[in-house]
């Protein structure tokens, strides 16, 4: 299990927060909807929900417990009153038929079994609901994916990866339809989305791959941490140089989910 550190994710997370925030405004939400966010990491996001269902609810549910209370004191009941939040699994979604939608950003690809996730989503949706998730897809941060690859066949690195399987389910629209179609979604838009990725030089892409790269940070040696992602960065800089301002760019792939569950 990899450890998430709430507050770091909270300080170097712009990406992943703007890119829900447009993912959110299609969501096309009335006021009155009460909705699930999955993988709701430090609550921002959750938040954003809520203040967009003011006669309605958001709740957030994420697997780390660093995650879950740092949202929770951000956003206590007593100044947020429609935000609850749960310490759950994704593939444990167990609420029965309360939501009018389901949301999730940057959490998915952090999950192997789908299946599951989609039959909870499935049994928590009111008649009619619908979902919108997007999550890391096929041909994800390709350039990153390289750089780590070339730091993990250097003598120094190779020995804290012995036996180590590539942690994320990075799934195309062709399996997500297969899913999602037997289990009796209706589904309105399944694809891939190419988008550019930017950091602000090499600190914050290094912060960027502190805070998120977990399965790989967290096999090296605490004290070797900095130099592995020191290493990261440099062998990225080979493939991909940063542009005239120093910042470093990147092909990331979304796959973005739009589905409704159908009349009761
Ligand atoms: C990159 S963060 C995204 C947080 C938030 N959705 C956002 O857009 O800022 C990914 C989150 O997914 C959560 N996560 C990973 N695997 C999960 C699982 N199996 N069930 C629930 N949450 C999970 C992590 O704990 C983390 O908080």
């Amino acid at each position: 299990m990899y450890r998430w550190d709430a507050e770091e994710y909270r300080t170097s997370s712009s990406n992943q927060k703007k890119w829900a925030l447009e993912l959110l405004s299609k969501l096309d939400l009335k006021g009155s909807e009460r909705v699930l966010d999955i993988g709701c990491g430090d609550g921002e996001v959750t938040a954003a929900i809520a203040q967009r269902v003011p006669r309605g609810s958001a709740v957030g549910i994420d697997s780390s417990r660093d995650m879950v209370d740092l949202a929770a004191t951000r956003y206590p009941p007593e100044r947020f009153p429609n935000i609850t939040f749960f310490l759950k699994d994704a593939r444990e979604i167990d609420f029965d038929e309360e939501f009018d939608a389901v949301f999730s950003n940057a959490c998915l690809h952090w999950v192997v079994d789908h299946q599951s996730v989609l039959a909870g989503v499935k049994r928590c949706l009111k008649p009619n609901g619908r979902m919108l998730l997007q999550m890391g897809g096929k041909g994800n941060a390709a350039t990153v994916l390289e750089a780590i690859a070339a730091v993990l066949r250097m003598p120094r690195w190779a020995g804290y990866f012995e036996g180590f399987d590539f942690p994320y389910a990075f799934y195309g629209p062709e399996e997500y339809r297969s899913w999602l179609a037997p289990i009796g979604f209706q589904v309105n838009r399944v694809e891939l989305l190419p988008k550019d990725m930017v950091h602000e030089g090499a600190g914050a892409f290094a912060a960027w791959i502190r805070t998120t790269w977990l399965p790989y940070t967290q096999r090296v040696p605490e004290s070797l941490r900095e130099a592995f992602i020191r290493e990261i960065v440099s062998t990225h800089a080979r493939i991909r140089p940063p542009d005239g301002n120093g910042s470093i760019h990147f092909t990331m792939v979304r796959l973005e989910v739009e589905a409704e569950k159908g009349a009761a």
